[in-house]
């Protein structure tokens, strides 16, 4: 067939009624009806009805066309048809018609499935198959049928568009793609590095990007000044459900701009990619102070869609005679509180003291809670006769409670316990109360976050990355107290409680990056060995910049409401970071490691093959460089024991009393003519110290050199 003719299934209008077309895609499903045949055809435009009848195709098409099962692709030419009242199918794009076949090719057969592909149903109102019940790893190991399904293949579709439109739109403002190294240094983004070592510098090793940060920070030094890349990182990080060991950005720089360039121009592009699938942001997007997202909802990503916003009522137990609480501000401790506004029908005395109190909240990391139900003006809970008059007024003016609410305060010596305790008290009672619209969507900027965080070991850390911005330079690298009074030029983007992106604006002046280092602890060698490059970039008159990097992975299936990131990456790594399909990781051959010069990293492992570990079959493994399988050896064994016998024959046979064997006769072979000699570095070993892999006193050479 000529496949130059052919048509969409999902494209086929009422215009090409009366047409003879050529169809080309996979067998969704069947439905035999006594010798008439239905077939649902599926390329990636969508679905056709196909049919096959013995009063139109011919005897052998019909034939043919009954032994066709899920997922044969096949081609087809017919004649569009409308279909009869009543038999339409809404299930699909093209439910008002169908193709009357009278030619079938079978271009490939398939295995029976692992799972069913197809998840539109053939007949008005009957279930359509999901994949809901289907065990995500047999979907990641058979991810091309999973793309094959009309959901997944509609995500990757429409992460095109969301890519597409992206990439439109900072072109529009002047931003130039360009794409920087993946085989290059660590980039300092808090996660470990996935290494790549080098066969041609031994024992060295590439890492691979956490981020493009560096390169596109040169890249303004280099005068570019608007930069982007959708940039595949590479993170080796605890595993969360919204996380990935790669991952993509959208990678932005700018030079000459300050914050509100950023906020302006992501907030424009995010509406625009949250467009494309149908959502509208609101604008201009809401803007909160790390301290007061912590204040206010224990988070530095805050899911501002619900409210149950922390109230601090420290102030209200001053003076208070209830004896845990007047310990706990003895001891420097806080009391801050939530109201459950109009709940108390859903939250029971016994859910709020045997759930909550006693259950609950502890696995939050508090030691326990406090509980009020306001019933006809009254406070109504289990320790309210120990509050005054006085505090139980102050309570209801903190809260503006009202009749039907339920007051929960958690009270703790550390700040930190009530802010994390109460935060995820926070998000537990809205997703059980139902409390999170569905439909709406709240993105916000999170600013004036710390500089620097506290390390275990009393220094500092970086809170975001060392090149970003503080919001002063007149401080004292050593004063540790004062590090972590910096606030810095960073910003992250939040939407519904998940970080979507985060950015800074940058240092540009050479001394103050370098005081930064000094504050982080790195001394002027260690500063110069990990970014000694860098830094002298910043010799050459950097340009003040900043800019931002959104995770285009979470983007997109926020905005095509995923339950996971998985679900919007054609080929991801499942839970445990590894890939099904692939079998990746997967172990690599003592030779592969051998060539690498990793075998002796950092212990003693003797090379295969070598005098010190004599093993014939890992000597014939390493000089034929075909690496054995454990169940491979056996009979290797007995191939070489064979080898053995006829040796030990032939030997006798000539004479000789022990057969000679050896799959590489090891010799010093030298030039006819020229004296042999031996360095005495080679006798202390350190001729060799260095070569990628020794075999006693030889060491291996590139192929072409053998
Ligand atoms: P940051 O580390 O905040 O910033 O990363 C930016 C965004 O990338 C996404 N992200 C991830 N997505 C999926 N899987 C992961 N493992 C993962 N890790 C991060 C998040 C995050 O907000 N160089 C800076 C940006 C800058 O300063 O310009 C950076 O990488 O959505």
């Amino acid at each position: 067939m000529l496949f130059s003719e052919r048509v969409f299934c999902g494209q086929l209008t009422l215009g090409e009624v009366g047409r003879r077309v050529l169809l080309a895609g996979w067998v969704d499903a069947f439905r035999d009806h006594g010798g008439l045949l239905f077939i649902h055809l599926r390329d990636r435009s969508g679905i056709v009805q196909i049919v096959f009848s013995p009063e139109i195709a011919a005897a052998d098409v019909c034939r043919r066309a009954a032994g066709l099962r899920a997922e044969y692709c096949i081609a087809v030419r017919g004649e569009v048809k409308q279909r009869r009242e009543g038999t339409e199918n809404p299930h699909i794009e093209t439910g008002s018609m169908e193709v009357l076949v009278t030619e079938l090719e079978v271009l490939s057969e398939s295995d029976a499935l692992p799972f069913a592909v197809s998840d539109k149903a053939m007949v008005a109102g009957a279930p359509s198959a999901g994949t809901d019940t289907v065990a995500e790893d047999l979907r990641l190991q058979y991810r091309y049928l999973d793309i094959r399904r009309t959901s997944m293949r509609d995500n990757l579709i429409a992460r095109h568009r969301i890519f597409q439109c992206v990439r439109d739109f900072l072109d529009s403002r002047g931003f130039v793609e360009i794409e920087t190294p993946v085989l290059t240094m660590s980039t300092p983004e808090g996660a470990r590095d996935y290494l790549v070592p080098s066969r041609v510098h031994p024992e060295n090793f590439y890492a691979l990007p956490q981020s493009p940060q560096l390169f596109k920070q040169l890249l303004m030094i280099g005068g570019m000044e608007r930069y982007f890349q959708l940039a595949r990182c590479f993170r080796d990080e605890d595993l969360r459900p919204n996380r990935q060991p790669e991952f993509t950005q959208l990678d932005i720089e700018a030079s000459f701009i300050d914050e509100e360039f950023l906020y302006e121009l992501i907030e424009e592009l995010t509406v625009r990619m949250f467009a494309v699938g149908g959502i509208t942001l609101p604008r201009p997007f809401a803007r909160m102070t790390h301290a007061e997202a912590m204040d206010t909802t224990g988070s530095d990503r805050p899911d501002l869609r619900f409210g149950l916003r922390f109230v601090d009522v420290t102030s209200v137990f001053a003076q208070t005679r209830y004896s845990i609480f007047r310990q706990i501000l003895e001891r420097g401790g806080c009391i801050k509180g939530i109201n459950i506004q109009g709940q108390s029908g859903q939250l029971s005395k016994n859910v709020l003291q045997n759930e909550y109190a006693k259950e609950i909240v502890p696995s939050f990391g508090a030691k326990g809670m406090t509980w009020m139900r306001v019933e006809d003006g009254k406070f109504e809970s289990n320790i309210v006769q120990f509050f005054s008059e006085l505090e139980l007024e102050a309570l209801r003016g903190k809260f503006s409670a009202a009749d039907g609410d339920v007051l929960i305060l958690i009270a703790d010596p550390s700040h930190a316990t009530v802010t994390s305790a109460l935060g995820q008290l926070r998000l537990h009672l809205a997703n059980r109360l139902g409390l999170i619209p569905s439909n709406s969507f709240c993105p916000v900027w999170i600013t004036e976050f710390p500089l620097f965080e506290a390390t275990d070991e009393g220094g500092v850390t970086s809170s975001h990355h060392p090149f970003t911005a503080p919001d002063r330079a007149d401080f004292d690298p050593k004063n540790i107290e004062e590090l972590l009074s910096l606030r810095s030029r960073a910003y992250d983007l939040v939407i519904n409680g998940e970080e979507l992106g985060g950015g800074s604006i940058r240092i540009n002046d050479r001394d103050l990056q370098r005081r930064i280092f000094a504050a982080l602890g790195l001394t002027e060698a260690e500063t110069k060995e990990k970014f000694g490059f860098f830094l002298r970039a910043f010799d050459f008159g950097a340009p003040p910049h900043g800019g931002l990097a959104l995770g285009m992975d979470r983007a997109v299936s926020m905005i095509l409401k995923t339950p996971s990131i998985r679900e919007v990456i054609a080929f991801p790594k499942n839970r445990g970071a590894a890939c099904p399909l692939t079998g990746a990781p997967s172990p690599v051959k003592r030779e592969q490691l051998a060539e690498l010069g990793l075998l002796n990293l950092g212990s003693q492992d003797v090379l295969p093959g070598t005098a010190e570990n004599e093993n014939r079959i890992d000597r014939l493994s390493w000089v034929s460089r075909i690496g054995l399988s454990a169940d491979e050896r056996p009979g290797m064994e007995d191939v070489l024991a064979q080898a053995d016998a006829l040796a030990l024959l032939a030997a006798q046979n000539a004479g000789e009393g022990e057969a000679l064997y050896t799959v590489a006769p090891v010799a010093n072979r030298t030039r006819p003519g020229i004296q042999e000699k031996c360095s005495p570095l080679a006798e202390t070993g350190q001729l060799l110290s260095r070569a990628p892999a020794v075999k006693g006193r030889f060491f291996k050479v590139a192929s072409i050199l053998e």
